[in-house]
């Protein structure tokens, strides 16, 4: 299928330090839409920051977090949604983000993703061991899982502009 889903939503998936707020705030405002951080709506439901989620929770009630939030926001109207860099490996939240809206994986080399996510706090899953073993663990598992995006767009070259551009034009 090309265009926007019929609902007019769009999912951004990817890796940490892919791109997808900084992109899908571009895309929202290119292509006239509300962008939305799930992440961001996540903290906002809980009343506290991701870190504090997890530290607090644990990754699997974060998990369950995440996927009632992305689920609700695929019924309401378009939007371009940006998800954290796991949401898209449970099958559920995949399955409806397949059927409801166009995905789009914004596809990153391992060290521009290094470098992005450097030194910056907020992102629990880096914050134990090597940032380059993590990252590229998390790379070798999730990638199958990101190609089954409807859209794959490379995003390394620090260009917001062209980044937003080639989604365009692959929609
Ligand atoms: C995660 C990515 C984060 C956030 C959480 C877990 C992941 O979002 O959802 O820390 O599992 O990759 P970003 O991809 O926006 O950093």
């Amino acid at each position: 299928p090309s265009g926007i889903a019929p609902n007019g939503i769009i999912v951004l998936v990817g890796l940490m330090g892919a791109g997808k707020t900084t992109i899908g705030r571009r895309l929202a405002a290119r292509l006239g839409l509300d962008f939305v951080d799930a992440d961001h709506e996540i903290e906002r439901a809980a009343g506290c920051t991701i870190s504090e989620i997890f530290a607090r929770h644990g990754e699997p009630a974060f998990r369950d977090g995440e996927r009632r939030v992305i689920h609700r926001l695929l019924q309401g109207g378009p939007k371009i949604l940006a998800t954290g860099g796991g949401a898209f490996m449970d099958p559920q939240t995949r399955a409806l983000v397949r059927s409801r809206a166009r995905s789009v994986w914004l596809r990153c080399p391992l060290p521009v993703l290094i470098r992005r996510v450097s030194g910056r706090a907020g992102r629990p899953l880096l914050e134990a061991g090597n940032l380059e073993t993590t990252l590229a663990a998390l790379q070798a598992q999730r990638h199958p899982l990101y190609a089954e995006a409807d859209i794959i767009v490379d995003c390394g070259d620090d260009s917001i502009e062209h980044g937003t551009q080639r989604i365009i034009d692959a929609l």
